[in-house]
């Protein structure tokens, strides 16, 4: 018996099958089961279902032709040609579920993703090392239970002047220093400082008061290896009974060891600024050479430089083809970088804010966030931190 592609017998599928014939209604339904077992794809079985289960598929057609047989035999050809069209339709049912599941595990593999294969990556971007420190010093202080403030960019003249006890012809006021918001007679100015924020923050809280005060600061400086005329400063500000110049140094020397490592201290050398009272500079023993003045590699190695390195977490890096012996470049054989100013908060500040400068007394510093990375982290080249090259930032890695 030859056969079409689907396995129909030929002769069979135009007239039918006669549903008397035993033998021909089982080898319909034989010829059936075995295309649907041949059936090697789910498209394949569609057409099998089709040919053997379709309107003109013989056993349809034999189904059909039961209507025309006479009364008695119509009952036994109904078992017949039923039971053999129930045995079809449930082998074609078992065989889609055996195809099914071999569609599925053959798509399980074929598409499979080897998530380890290479791809065209980006770049991941890291955060600038100037905002990282930022937020370390936020910490730190909010570690000492202060408050953290920000203050604005753009800055009253008499916030960032006349309330900080600058005379009307200080120098500072010059346009050659500060940044002046057109028209000038708006009396806006660019900050040059974060110190307008001890003004601001005391009309706003009053005291006793303790915060810090992150942010950008302008002054009309070009851009050089060791200027930028955007830079960041981190203003300290305490006001509260009974503060002295001691409680000043015990929070600077904190800071600096935070900073710093182990072992770092700061210490005070005269000053003046108009807003503070005693005024003094900060410096900060220098992290490089540990206050020795000698360049790295004269210090023993379990010294205070290593301790500085330990501590911090951070690469202190010598300056190349610094000979062991030669004074220390990071501080010019000094011992010590100047770290900003600070002092006792000038009385004439405390009542142009409303604060009673018989009770209260308070302290102030402001300290420079591009030095310390600068010193702590030898970067060299202030313009490295304002040029947004990526490969800078990626050295400091990708911390959020
Ligand atoms: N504002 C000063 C400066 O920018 C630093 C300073 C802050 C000094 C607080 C004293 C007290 O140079």
């Amino acid at each position: 018996m030859t056969g079409s592609p689907e396995g129909v017998p030929s002769g069979v599928s135009a007239g039918g099958v006669d549903p008397t014939d035993a033998d021909a209604v089982e080898s319909a339904a034989g010829a059936a089961l075995d295309a649907l077992a041949a059936a090697a794809d789910l498209d394949a079985l569609t057409a099998v279902v089709r040919a053997h289960t379709g309107d003109r598929s013989p056993l349809a057609l034999a189904n059909r032709a039961i209507g025309q047989l006479p009364g008695p035999s119509k009952a036994e050809a109904g078992k017949r040609v039923g039971g053999a069209r129930r045995r079809v339709g449930v082998a074609a049912a078992e065989r889609r579920a055996v195809l099914e599941a071999e569609r599925d595990a053959a798509v399980l593999v074929t598409e499979a993703l080897d998530l380890t294969q290479p791809t065209a990556r980006r770049p991941r971007g890291a955060r600038h090392p100037l905002g990282l420190l930022v937020e370390e010093v936020e910490d730190f202080f909010s570690g000492l239970g202060w408050g953290v403030l920000e203050g604005p960019e753009v800055e009253a003249e008499w916030f960032n002047f006349d309330a900080l006890n600058f005379g009307p012809d200080h120098p500072a006021r010059q346009m050659q220093d500060t940044f002046v918001v057109d028209p000038p007679q708006d009396g806006l100015v660019l900050r040059t400082h974060t110190s307008p924020a001890q003004a601001r923050a005391l009309l706003e809280h009053g005291a006793p008061l303790y915060v810090a005060v992150p942010g950008k600061v302008f002054r009309t400086d070009e851009l050089d290896a060791t200027h930028t005329p955007v830079f960041t400063q981190v203003e300290g500000l305490a006001v509260d009974e009974h503060l002295t110049m001691a409680h000043l140094r015990g929070v600077l020397d904190a800071l600096a060891v935070a900073m710093f490592g182990a072992g770092t201290t700061t210490r005070l050398r005269p000053n003046f600024f108009p807003f503070t009272e005693p005024s003094a500079e900060m410096d900060v023993r220098c992290p490089v050479c540990a206050g020795t003045g000698l360049a790295p590699g004269e210090q023993a190695a379990s010294g205070p430089a290593t301790a500085v390195q330990d501590a911090v977490g951070t690469q202190v890096v010598a300056a190349a083809g610094e000979a062991a012996g030669a004074p220390c470049r990071t501080c010019g054989s000094t011992g010590w970088i100047e770290w900003g100013g600070c002092g006792m908060v000038n009385p004439h500040v405390l009542r142009a804010v409303g604060v009673d400068p018989e009770r209260y007394t308070g302290f102030a510093f402001g300290m420079g966030i591009e030095r310390t990375l600068m010193f702590r982290n030898g970067v060299g080249d202030m313009r490295d931190m304002v040029e947004g090259d990526p490969r800078f930032s990626r050295q400091f890695g990708a911390g959020v």
